[in-house]
């Protein structure tokens, strides 16, 4: 049985008291309002929180992520930030391929291949990002986007590495701005990965695989995205940076 999982990825938002304050009040309402301790919550706070943020929560309720990692392993790589490093605070999964990466900082399939095995390598689960742009769902070839880039990537991995990854569709054209995919939309999706999976790793690989929704996700859509079949969460931006929207997302599974 594959997992729920909803995780909040705060971008480059909060300096260190708010990032602390958010962590602490998420933990609390976590404890306190999910009753449903299967559904897994993850948190990804800029770099520069996660130590201390791994201190504040009850670890075994809230899962701690990153939000990039270095596509190297160690070396002369000014600014960069280790996969190793990250494991060594208590960092159990890192967000990778996410389309603003890939925009911003020209990610390539071969950056976020090696990124992909730092982590895997250093026991933290990868949660990667795939997702078409407006032009191209307009055009109507977002299937062959997702596949291209989930097969360049992903489908290079072991089929035991990759059990270890959670994938998250995004369509760009729905993140931060406010526009969010349909349900049947998000579903039709969900679907195509879930079936290119079962076509290169079996269907019991497939089945296990948590695929998240991602793109101006709140409280008020969430259920109904969430009751999709093959809709197993979602990776949240804005509606993550408040406690009370997050946690509303959170208990939008039925
Ligand atoms: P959003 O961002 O919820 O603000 O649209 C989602 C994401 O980029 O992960």
């Amino acid at each position: 049985m594959r997992k729920q999982i909803v995780a909040g990825n705060w971008k480059m938002h909060t300096c260190l008291q708010e990032g602390t304050a958010l962590a602490t009040s998420i933990n609390k309402m976590v404890k306190k309002e999910v009753n449903n301790k299967d559904t897994g919550v993850i948190i990804a706070p800029p770099h520069t929180h996660l130590s201390v943020v791994s201190q504040l929560i009850d670890t075994d309720r809230i899962c701690l992520a990153a939000q990039n990692c270095a596509s190297e392993a160690k070396g002369a790589y000014t600014g960069e930030v280790s996969a190793k490093m990250l494991s060594s605070f208590g960092v159990k999964a890192v967000i990778l391929g996410h389309s603003e990466r890939r925009a911003y900082y020209g990610e390539t399939n071969e950056t976020l291949m090696k990124k992909v095995n730092l982590v895997i390598e250093n026991e933290m689960k990868p949660i990667f990002c795939c997702g078409e742009k407006l032009d191209q769902r307009e055009a109507g070839n977002y299937f062959e986007v997702v596949k291209e880039q989930i097969e360049n990537v992903v489908f290079n991995l072991s089929k035991e590495d990759f059990e270890k990854i959670v994938i998250a569709y995004e369509p760009v054209w729905a993140i931060g701005t406010g526009k969010t995919a349909s349900s049947d939309q998000a579903q039709e999706i969900h679907a195509y990965i879930r079936k290119l999976i079962s076509q290169k790793f079996g269907n019991e690989v497939a089945e296990n695989t948590t695929i998240l929704y991602g793109g101006s996700c709140k409280p008020s859509n969430a259920e109904e995205l969430f009751s999709k079949k093959d809709v197993d969460g979602g990776l949240i931006g804005g509606a993550s940076l408040k406690a009370e929207d997050f946690i509303g997302i959170i208990k939008a599974f039925k």
